[in-house]
């Protein structure tokens, strides 16, 4: 048999995914494993957005959109993008997409030639590096220092910026970090990209999920920004609809247009009904994404409390998203044994540091958007395996 592709043969499977499907495969042989893997809500979507999806079907809105998302939907985004971005965008800048993956995906596309460098600030996202390659790209990791609470400078980036740079990766409220970027990182980031010529993708998937008054502000509302940012967003972790595949891209123009035609010769498009879902989610009242992250902030406190108690773990500080990304202070042991080990002694699915780049070594991420009482096992679990690691 001739060889398969020796460009997606290059790429490991997303380490969360994988762990997340492990996780899943104990539980179903009935042990009590807690899944701390994925990157999921555990709320189901909110009423009155699923109301409209039923209502869509029930009207016989099962037929191909709009490839690049209906008008109620394009028309909501740009509504929202003005009103919580303060970006301006006429809906020709959006595409719709299937998740915030293929978000991604699309704009790399849309943005690389063959060997372009794209800056991906580590610890990053698992599927920042494999998303450039397959593109083409050469992702180039910067990785920004857990001594000064992976904190972004202008300095530090220059170092990495070459002839080849194309594009710096940005994820604010961060996976894995929980770190949410300040007014100085984003203006540092900003003068980098405007002094080298180079885009920004700004992923705010997380762009809701704050905590203790941390702000969110889109690099896209900075001054000479919008020309030069591709905003990323989407509805899985906010409203809680990972399993609708629903989110977008904001682009510049000339950028969007290259991402609607390469939408156009792949998937085609989200799902229709999916599309009025988003849409009632973007108009409707926003109590629930309030009410959610109440919950996740509840947790988070918890969580940091108790992992305070235990020595030889510290977690970062979380002023967004829905992890803990502990470090282990006193163990020589790799982020993979540790989080091995953490399966096998404890039954506690997590994802290793390494999996976010070489500068999340000696973490491990753990999601919080589960229950209380797994959260109380898991603390009681760590409080065990790791003085022992
Ligand atoms: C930082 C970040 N960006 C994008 C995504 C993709 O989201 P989706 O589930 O909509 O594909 C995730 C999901 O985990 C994420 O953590």
């Amino acid at each position: 048999m001739k060889p398969l592709s020796k460009l997606v043969e290059s790429v490991p499977g997303s380490p969360t995914t994988l762990m997340m499907q492990k996780g899943r495969e104990l539980a179903a042989q009935g042990l009590d494993v807690i899944n701390l893997a994925g990157g999921e809500p555990d709320f189901d979507t909110p009423k009155h957005i699923q109301q409209a999806a039923f209502d869509a079907i029930a009207a016989g809105d099962t037929h191909y959109p709009p490839p690049f998302g209906k008008p109620e939907l394009l028309d909501a985004i740009c509504a929202k993008l003005e009103r919580e971005n303060n970006v301006q965008a006429v809906p020709e800048q959006l595409l719709v997409t299937p998740g915030g993956k293929w978000a991604i995906y699309t704009a790399l596309a849309a943005l690389l030639n063959e060997g372009d460098e794209v800056m991906v600030l580590d610890p990053a996202w698992v599927s920042y590096a494999p998303m450039v390659r397959l593109n083409l790209g050469v992702a180039v990791h910067v990785p920004l220092p857990a001594d000064d609470s992976f904190r972004v400078r202008a300095a530090q980036l220059e170092e990495y910026v070459s002839e080849k740079t194309k594009l710096i990766m940005v994820c604010s409220p961060s996976n894995p970090t929980g770190r949410v970027l300040t007014q100085p990182e984003l203006d540092d980031i900003a003068a980098v990209a405007q002094r080298n010529d180079l885009y920004v993708l700004s992923d705010e998937i997380y762009e809701h999920i704050l905590y203790d008054g941390a702000r969110h502000r889109s690099i896209a509302s900075m001054p000479g920004m919008a020309e030069r940012t591709i905003i990323i967003n989407g509805f899985s972790k906010n409203y809680a609809m990972t399993g609708w595949r629903l989110a977008w891209v904001a682009a510049p123009l000339p950028v969007a247009k290259l991402a609607r035609t390469y939408q156009t010769q792949t998937v085609t498009s989200a799902a229709s009904f999916a599309m009025v879902a988003g849409a009632a989610a973007l108009n409707g009242p926003q109590e629930c994404v309030h009410e959610m992250v109440a919950s996740y902030a509840q947790r988070r406190n918890f969580v940091l409390e108790a992992l305070d108690e235990i020595p030889g773990i510290r977690s970062s500080p979380i002023e967004g998203a829905f992890y803990l990304f502990a470090e282990f202070t006193q163990t020589e042991m790799k982020s993979l044994d540790v989080s091995q080990r953490l399966l096998e002694d404890g039954l506690i699915a997590s994802t290793p540091g390494i999996a976010f780049g070489e500068a999340g070594e000696g973490y491990v991420r753990f999601s919080f958007a589960t229950g209380m009482t797994d959260l109380e096992k898991t603390v009681e679990r760590l409080a065990r395996i790791v003085p022992t690691l």
